[in-house]
């Protein structure tokens, strides 16, 4: 039995807030690849889903004039920092077990080197498979931030893929 599941983390307020900031859509479709992907190598699907799903939560709108502002983004983001924070913050907050709220925040840590220095972070699985997930997503120009999904809709994946959890878990 799992202390958190999917949708006690989607119905949270600051799930909400920031989910819906980087794109709800997007969120869930990383959690479903990051799930199958565990599945078949065999890494925690719940800790895979539940980084998957709350990977850009750090996310900072670098809006300059109406318009996203690239150069703003590259020079200022922080996103896997103070979305691993906010997440493990959040995950603590729902009475999550604390080794899985800490290995969920640094998969969300090292999801991207988009802000590192250097590209030659030796990740685990469970990170290799976060940042697979999210890149599978990704769409020219950021465009998988803007992808849209109504609320109901959004619930009821989130309560399918709790299932498929459940089930793989037993
Ligand atoms: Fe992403």
């Amino acid at each position: 039995m799992r202390d958190v599941t999917l949708l006690n983390i989607f119905e949270h307020h600051i799930a909400q807030k920031y989910l819906n900031r980087s794109g709800l859509a997007h969120a869930i479709a990383v959690a479903y690849h990051a799930f199958h992907s565990a599945k078949e190598s065999q890494v925690d699907v719940d800790i895979a889903a539940k980084a998957g799903l709350l990977h850009d939560m750090g996310h900072y709108t670098w809006y300059k004039n109406g318009k996203w502002d690239y150069d703003l983004y590259r020079q200022n983001d922080i996103h896997p920092i103070k979305g691993a924070e906010r997440a493990h913050k959040l995950l603590i907050r729902l009475g999550e077990n604390p080794i899985k709220a800490k290995t969920i925040a640094l998969a969300i840590l090292f999801h991207t080197d988009s802000f590192l220095p250097t590209n030659d972070i030796e990740r685990t699985p469970l990170q290799q498979i976060v940042k697979w997930a999210d890149e599978k997503d990704e769409e020219v120009g950021g465009e998988h931030h803007y992808r849209k999904i109504d609320y109901e809709r959004a619930k009821q994946s989130i309560i399918r893929l709790d299932e498929w959890i459940d089930s793989d878990l037993i």
